[in-house]
């Protein structure tokens, strides 16, 4: 039987807190930056493993993170973004779909996420069990221009293409 080929996007945008806050490090892609900034959210705030998710259920045809975790839930006020990743590949093995490469573009000024990329790919490699040969993390500023560029917050997209053969 040929495979049945899904393909996902997700986008997350996250605004920067006006200075950081000690209990919200910036996490992003699982893991925290020692950078001096925070990102207003419900959750940890990570765009990354934000976009990802949406991805995911986007290939699955099941919706968006929001429909499965509500942003005014207490159970998930502060949580690891991790802990959602893991129950949407939940989701996504029900349906016996398996991520075949996954894309990722963080739009950021800043920070700088080079020093952090190998690391960051590392770590989505170990949560979304891939190849490092199929998970690509890019990012870009945006040439200052827009809330990116002003600094005032940071985007994420992902394409993701999964597939099934069962
Ligand atoms: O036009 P281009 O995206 O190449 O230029 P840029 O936005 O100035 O980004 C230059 C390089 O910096 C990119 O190739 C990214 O790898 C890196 N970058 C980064 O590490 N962290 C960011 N927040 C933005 C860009
Ligand atoms: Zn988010």
């Amino acid at each position: 039987m040929l495979d049945d080929f899904r393909i996902g996007h997700g986008i997350d945008v996250h605004r920067f807190a006006k200075e950081r806050i000690k209990e919200k490090p910036l996490r992003l892609a699982g893991i925290t930056l020692s950078e001096n900034y925070s990102l207003v959210a419900h959750s940890d705030g990570d765009v990354i493993l934000h976009a990802i998710c949406d991805a995911i259920l986007g290939a699955c045809a099941e919706g968006d993170i929001g429909e499965y975790f509500s942003d005014t839930d207490q159970e998930y006020s502060g949580i690891d973004s991790t802990i959602l990743l893991s129950k949407v590949l939940e989701v996504a093995n029900a349906k016996k779909l398996k991520i075949s490469n996954i894309d990722i573009t963080l739009l950021a000024q800043v920070p700088k996420i080079s020093p952090y990329r190998n690391e960051m790919i590392e770590n989505l490699c170990g949560l979304l069990d891939l190849n490092s040969n199929y998970v690509n993390l890019k990012a870009t500023t945006t040439e200052r221009l827009g809330y990116i560029g002003r600094e005032e917050g940071i985007a994420c997209h992902c394409v993701v293409l999964m597939s099934s053969n069962g």
